[in-house]
């Protein structure tokens, strides 16, 4: 049975396709990339399977629940995490009490009204933090933190809810090119640990081509073509409407 089941996806805004009919499965700990131009609808795809927009039609399924429409926590609480193309974590606290903050979501409670119940959360808040190489950076505002740690901590605080399938949203925007590989590594690492699901954005055709097991390419909308990333690299639409060939032929297909 697959983890994802997603029939028909569909989102339009005003006379825009940005999700148009999208059909897909992903299988449990499958890491899967969803690439396409700027535009093509990939984040949208993300917003309307982690609950942040309704669709207009079609269908998602999760882990045997129909999760169309729910509301983004629920689907949180089911075990689908996201992260965001721009770090979303609380500039002010710091990074320890991010993932408190994120532990204490999980539970159904609130961090802003339960400052005495933070303590004992403190171990697996370092844990997590560890897991992402953070540990060193625990007490520091998320705020002064270097871009690529917001990220790390934004990872960190999606693990903390424990999830089967992990929705990244371009994890290395904005990272300088050594950065990219170290993070995209650490990141394979944990994924295969928990033997999670990956769906994930990306640009960078070197970091799509390292890590994914399958990728699948948006266009205006639409799916337009999946498969393993040597047969994305040889298809003819995909060539021809994504990169013309040239970014596809750059990239190394092996790490
Ligand atoms: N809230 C919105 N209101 C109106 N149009 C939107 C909205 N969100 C997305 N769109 C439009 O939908 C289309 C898909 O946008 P989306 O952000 O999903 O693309 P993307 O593939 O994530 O692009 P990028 O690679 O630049 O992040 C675009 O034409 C965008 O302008
Ligand atoms: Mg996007």
């Amino acid at each position: 049975m697959s983890l994802l089941e997603v029939r028909g996806l569909t989102r339009h805004y005003g006379g825009v396709r940005a999700v148009h009919r999208l059909s897909f499965d992903l299988a449990a700990g499958e890491v899967c990339a969803l690439i396409g131009p700027n535009g093509a609808g990939k984040s949208t795809c993300f917003a309307l399977l982690s609950g942040l927009e309704r669709p207009d039609a079609g269908r998602v399924r999760f882990a045997g629940t129909d999760i169309t429409g729910l509301p983004p926590q629920r689907i949180l609480r089911l075990g689908l995490a996201r992260t965001f193309q721009i770090p979303a974590v609380f500039s002010s606290l710091d990074a320890l009490d991010n993932v408190r903050a994120a532990l204490l979501a999980r539970a159904g409670l609130d961090f802003a009204l339960l400052p005495r119940r933070l303590r004992p959360l403190a171990d697996e808040a370092r844990a997590l933090l560890a897991r992402v190489g953070l540990e060193e950076l625990a007490d520091r505002p998320a705020a002064t933190l270097a871009y690529g740690d917001r990220k790390r901590l934004e990872l960190a605080m999606a693990l903390a809810h424990r999830p089967r399938l992990l929705l990244l949203d371009e994890p290395t925007a904005g990272l300088a090119l050594g950065e990219r590989f170290a993070l995209v590594d650490e990141l394979l690492a944990i994924v295969r640990a928990h033997r999670l699901a990956v769906l994930f954005t990306e640009h960078d055709m070197d970091v799509v081509f390292r890590i994914a097991d399958r990728v699948m390419v948006m266009d205006h909308g639409e799916l337009i073509a999946i498969g393993t990333p040597a047969e994305i690299r040889a298809h003819p639409r995909v060539r021809a409407v994504y990169l013309r060939g040239g970014a596809l032929d750059d990239a190394e297909t092996s790490p």
